[in-house]
Parts: structure tokens; C-alpha cells; sequence
């Protein structure tokens, strides 16, 4: 069997009030769109045709990186027009699934489950019951059950509207018999539109049975038509991650408060995660990572046995095995921090390595640096690595100890063993196995007395 899939794509979505696109709106940061696209790929079909709306040049521009025929649809005159518009494209032998890139939570399984009933030749249709139906075509059927046609609501009579079986829009067809079907719409109806739904009955004229498949849940079928939407939709999304995650042996205080706006590319066992943690872009973490709470972590490797405090940033870092990071700390892109290494409250690393077992544990800045092993950075350490139009690195050796409150002036090196002596500027290299400090002299005079306030009179 060959599959195309057709993605309708070109409501306004005037109710999002968005100069935005509706289908670039995010659920766990991916555009709604591009979840659609995922399903859509993860079925193998030979073909992906995605209809945007006038005016949706921004999608385009958005989602380029899209494997897929990009169709515009100037006028929007209903979804069997929207169809129409790649109906020279549908191959006469394949399954057509119709999906909308506006419904984003929709289920590998379900789909799966829709396709299989197309092997005979029927056409497939994804219903759902609702306890409110209402704005869904209903599924009319006969005494016997058998669909014999769906009504949009605006043209429904009152017993139709009673009936709870709504649809989803998502259907599966011949491709030949779509064709056909879509040469024979008319938009005599309420709305005045091309119904695609209008293709159920002149399947029951045309003798092709139709069957259906039930959505697993509601909120696989919803689609997004406002922010309150989009917000439950987010959650949904989130607490299925969060299911999953807890399923596979990890630890979440709160599912409820926690966020995951990219992927997880593994996880180890007895991992630990603390309220409000957001996990962004790809993210590995190895055993036994505990996160504190407030932690927000973006496209990083994280070591088994790391200890991350409250309130740490970590992005496009690597942090090696037993760290301890945080809390208040912030790793900026491009660090690569080894094992068991120490880092504290307001340290802020930027495209730095840090070798095993140092420590960093007070408010610092390293920047373009490379840090041996064992070396001790004193607290309010600064690496002045720019001159305010060149960046330029800082080198300190294995086993070096500098003192509190130094600026190490970049190009410097502090070699092995060396001490800096705190309150130091660095300008110079400083010797291995040596101390060395720049400061005054510290003075005392013997006798001196404070100043008196001035009598005036
Ligand atoms: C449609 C179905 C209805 C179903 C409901 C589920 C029809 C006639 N009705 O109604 O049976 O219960 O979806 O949500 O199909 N679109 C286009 N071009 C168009 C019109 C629509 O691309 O000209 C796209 C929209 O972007 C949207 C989808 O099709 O993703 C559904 O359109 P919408 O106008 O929301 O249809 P409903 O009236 O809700
Ligand atoms: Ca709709």
C-alpha cells in the first residue's frame, strides 16, 4: 500500500489574536505543525502535502526544513476545497490520510488503527464521543449502525445535534475514489463551503462501506483554536512526558511541575528531578542525577551521580560524572566540565573545560578558559577574558590555587602548582610551583588616630 498524507493547514486561526500563525504556536517548544509533520513522516508515506492558508508565507519560512510539497490554498472555501487543491497530485492507487496541522497530539497507534481499516478497500473514519459535540460534525448512522453520512452542526436538525459520535476530520481513502468524490462536492449548505466531510455519503451512494476507528482519548483529536486550547493541550503533552518518564524509573516530585521543551535522549536509572524543572532541547542524563528545584537545563550531557542544586542554569554544557553544581550556578554554551568537580552559588562558566576534581564554589566569572585538575579558584575569581574588542583565554594547570578576589588579565597562564595570592591582578604568567601576588603592600601606622568631626561655631 502507498500512503500519502495531506495536512490542512490554512486556518486563520483568528481566535489565537496572534500576528503568529496558528500552527507555529508551541506545544513542548515544537511548532503544532511540525508535531503533525512527526506523525505524518513517522508512517512512511511516499508523500506529504501540507495546504497553507493565504498569507502563510510565514509557515513556510518557518518550517523550510519540512520534507514535504507545500500547497497554498488562496481562497478558503471549506476543507474538501482545501483537499482539491492537490487532487492532481493523489495517486489513483494510494491511501490518502487527511490530518490538520492544528491537531498535534494525535497517536501513532490510532492512526495505525485507522489505516488497517482502508486493506479492504472502506473508507476509514476517526470518530470520537463526546459528552459536548458541540461544533463536531455528527456521525449519522442507521438503525443497523451503519454511517451513512455526516452533518456538520450548522446544517444538523435537532436530532442530529443530540447525537454525542463526533468527527475528527482525520480520514483515510482511496485515492482514486477521492478524486471522484471531490469533483461531485458541492457548497450548498449552511456554511456555503466545500465539505470534505460531504464524501461519506457519496461513499454509501457509491456502495464503498465506511468504517471507523475511535480515538483512544479526547485530547488526541483536539485541535487548537485558542491560547486556553493551546495551555491544555501543554499539559496534556507534558504529563503523558511526565508518565512515561516516571514509568521508566524516574523520580518526579511533581509530575505537575515539570516540563520537558525538546527530548530526552536518555536517562539513567534513579534519576531525581525537583519541582519546576525544564528540561530544553536535547538532553542526555546519565544515573542517579539528582536536580534540585528551579533548574532549567538546555541541550546538555549530564554525568551519572551529578548533584545539581536549586536554581542552576546549564546550557550546551557537558558535565561529567559526581559534580556538584549549584545552587545559583550558570554554565553558559560550550563547557565541558569532568568529574567530580565542584561549582557554586554565583559562578558563571562560558566556553571553558574544567578538568576533575576542581572547585569553583563562590561567585566567579570563568570564561574561555581551560582549568587543570585540582585547582582551586577563590572566591570572587574573574578571568578578564575581553578587552572590549578580542576575546582572548585563560590557562590555569593542575593543581593551582588562586586566591580570593583575583582577575586573571587574559592571555595568562598560572602554572602547575602556582599560588596566586588574593586581591591579585594577573597581567603576567605566573610561574609553576611558585606564589605569586600583586598587591600593596599592606601598611600599619603605629599611633595614627581617626579624624574628629570639626567643631563650628
Ligand atoms: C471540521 C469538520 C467537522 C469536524 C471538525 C473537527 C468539515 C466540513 N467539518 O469542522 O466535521 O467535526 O472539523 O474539528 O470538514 N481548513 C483548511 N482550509 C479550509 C478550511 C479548513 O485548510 O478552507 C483546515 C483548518 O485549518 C483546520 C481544519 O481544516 O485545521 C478544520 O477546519 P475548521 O474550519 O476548523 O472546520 P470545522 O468547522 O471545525
Ligand atoms: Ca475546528
Amino acid at each position: 500500500m502507498s500512503l500519502e498524507i495531506i495536512i490542512l493547514a490554512a486556518g486563520q486561526g483568528t481566535r489565537m489574536r496572534s500576528a503568529l500563525p496558528k500552527v507555529l504556536h508551541k506545544i513542548g517548544d515544537l511548532p503544532l505543525l511540525e508535531h503533525v509533520h512527526r506523525l505524518a513522516t513517522s508512517l512512511g508515506p511516499e508523500k506529504i502535502s501540507i495546504i497553507y492558508g493565504h498569507g502563510g508565507e510565514g509557515v513556510l519560512a518557518s518550517l523550510s526544513h519540512l520534507d514535504t510539497l507545500w500547497v497554498e490554498q488562496r481562497e478558503r472555501l471549506g476543507t474538501g476545497h482545501a483537499v482539491m487543491q492537490v487532487a492532481n497530485e493523489i495517486g489513483d492507487a494510494a491511501t490518502v490520510l487527511i490530518l490538520y496541522g492544528d491537531v498535534p497530539l494525535l497517536g501513532h497507534e490510532t492512526v495505525e488503527n485507522l489505516l488497517s481499516l482502508t486493506e479492504d478497500g472502506s473508507l476509514g473514519l476517526l470518530t470520537v464521543c463526546l459528552d459536548d459535540p458541540h461544533g463536531y460534525g455528527r456521525i449519522v448512522r442507521n438503525a443497523l449502525g451503519a454511517v451513512l453520512k455526516i452533518v456538520e452542526e450548522k446544517d444538523a436538525s435537532l436530532e442530529e445535534q443530540a447525537i454525542r459520535e463526533g468527527n475528527t476530520g482525520i480520514l483515510a481513502v482511496h485515492g482514486g475514489r477521492l478524486k471522484q468524490w471531490l469533483g461531485r462536492l458541492d457548497n450548498e449548505n449552511a456554511q456555503g463551503e466545500y465539505y470534505l466531510t460531504d464524501i461519506i455519503a457519496l461513499a454509501v451512494q457509491d456502495g464503498v462501506p465506511v468504517k471507523t476507528a475511535m480515538a483512544s482519548t479526547v485530547d488526541e483529536v483536539l485541535g487548537v483554536n485558542n491560547r486556553q486550547q493551546l495551555a491544555h493541550l501543554e499539559r496534556v503533552y507534558q504529563s503523558a512526558l511526565a508518565e512515561k518518564l516516571m514509568t521508566e524509573g524516574v523520580t518526579l516530585r511533581d509530575p505537575a511541575r515539570f516540563d520537558v521543551r525538546g527530548a530526552i535522549e536518555s536517562i539513567g536509572q534513579d534519576v531525581e528531578i525537583d519541582v519546576n524543572v525544564i528540561l530544553e532541547g536535547q538532553i542526555k542524563l546519565g544515573s542517579r542525577v539528582r536536580i534540585g528545584p528551579n533548574t532549567v537545563i538546555r541541550d546538555s550531557e549530564i554525568g551519572d551521580d551529578v548533584e545539581i542544586l536549586a536554581n542552576t542554569v546549564i546550557e550546551k554544557s557537558v558535565v561529567g560524572p559526581g559534580c556538584r553544581i549549584g545552587p545559583f550556578s550558570r554554565l553558559r554554551p560550550d563547557n565541558v566540565i569532568g568529574e567530580e568537580v565542584h561549582i557554586g552559588n554565583f559562578v558563571e562558566i562560558k566556553n571553558s573545560t574544567v578538568a576533575s576534581r576542581s572547585k569553583i564554589n563562590h561567585l566567579s566569572y570563568v570564561g574561555d578558559s581551560i582549568i587543570g585538575s585540582e585547582v582551586n579558584i577563590g572566591a570572587g575569581t574573574i578571568t578578564c577574558n575581553y578587552d572590549g574588542a578580542n576575546k582572548f583565554q585563560t590557562i590555569i594547570e593542575d593543581g593551582a590555587f588562586i586566591g580570593s578576589d583575583t582577575n586573571l588579565v587574559a592571555p595568562v597562564r598560572v602554572g602547575r602548582n602556582a599560588t596566586i595570592g588574593a586581591g591579585s591582578t594577573i597581567t603576567k604568567d605566573a610561574p609553576a610551583d611558585t606564589l605569586t601576588l600583586s598587591r600593596a603592600r599592606q601598611a600599619t601606622r603605629e599611633g595614627w588616630k581617626r579624624p574628629t568631626k570639626i567643631k563650628r561655631d
